[in-house]
């Protein structure tokens, strides 16, 4: 039976197998995911990561970019899809989620990729032996973690980005969007040159943070 109070975030999700396809088409291609009960939004693509998807912005000479808690791997799959010429990073803490992100990879990117790499382990750990700094970094965040977490990862996020870097990410509005807005304007004006909104819809609010 399944356990309710498992999620999505855990290292390996206690609940019964069972495999889906979800199709869905994002900036005019049609993807084909492999999901799995036991990760964020397998049933189908989460409404918040579509439009986040088709309003993120990607460096026009590509670069390092990182999709952080990429769940079974739509954000940096797009990401590789639309920019070849990127080396794109996809980070999880979820063991399945990252098994269907493998399969995704192979399946939807074939020989249109570049550098894809996908890696296990907690936010920035798994790249502590990597010297590596990233032009930008997409997030979908765990928000059921606690908006201290992310708020925390949040100020440790520059470290990780070039110089003019961005990090952008999702929120939905009845999460705390605002809150978010107003936390970040008032603490961390210091650690980003410019902290905006860049667009809002079907309650879902997108962030542009761009380092110093
Ligand atoms: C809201 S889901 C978004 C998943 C995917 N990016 C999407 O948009 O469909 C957040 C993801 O973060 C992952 N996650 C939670 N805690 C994490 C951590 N400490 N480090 C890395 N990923 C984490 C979860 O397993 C989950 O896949």
């Amino acid at each position: 039976m399944e356990r309710k109070n498992q999620h999505y975030s855990s290292q390996f999700p206690d609940v019964r197998v069972k495999v889906f396809t979800v199709p869905v088409s994002l900036c005019r291609h049609l993807y084909l995911f492999k999901t799995i009960t036991g990760i964020f939004s397998y049933k189908k693509l989460d409404l918040g990561t579509k439009v986040f998807i088709e309003h993120m912005t990607i460096p026009k000479k590509g670069g390092n970019l990182l999709d952080l808690g990429c769940g079974y791997g739509a954000i940096g799959i797009v990401l590789a899809y639309l920019s070849p010429q990127s080396s794109v990073y996809l980070i999880d803490t979820n063991k399945r989620a990252l098994w269907c992100t493998k399969e995704n990879i192979r399946y939807n990117l074939s020989e249109r990729s570049g550098k894809v790499i996908v890696l296990h382990g907690s936010y920035f750990k798994p790249l502590h032996d990597k010297n590596i700094k990233f032009d930008a970094i997409y997030m979908n965040p765990p928000l059921r973690n606690g908006r201290k977490e992310f708020l925390a990862l949040c100020k440790d996020i520059p470290s990780f980005l070039k110089r003019n870097g961005q990090f952008q990410f999702v929120i939905k509005k009845k999460m705390g969007a605002n809150y978010i807005y107003n936390y970040l304007i008032q603490n961390l004006s210091d650690l980003y040159e410019n902290i905006s909104v860049t667009f809002k819809r079907s309650g879902y609010w997108i962030f542009s943070l761009v380092s110093i």
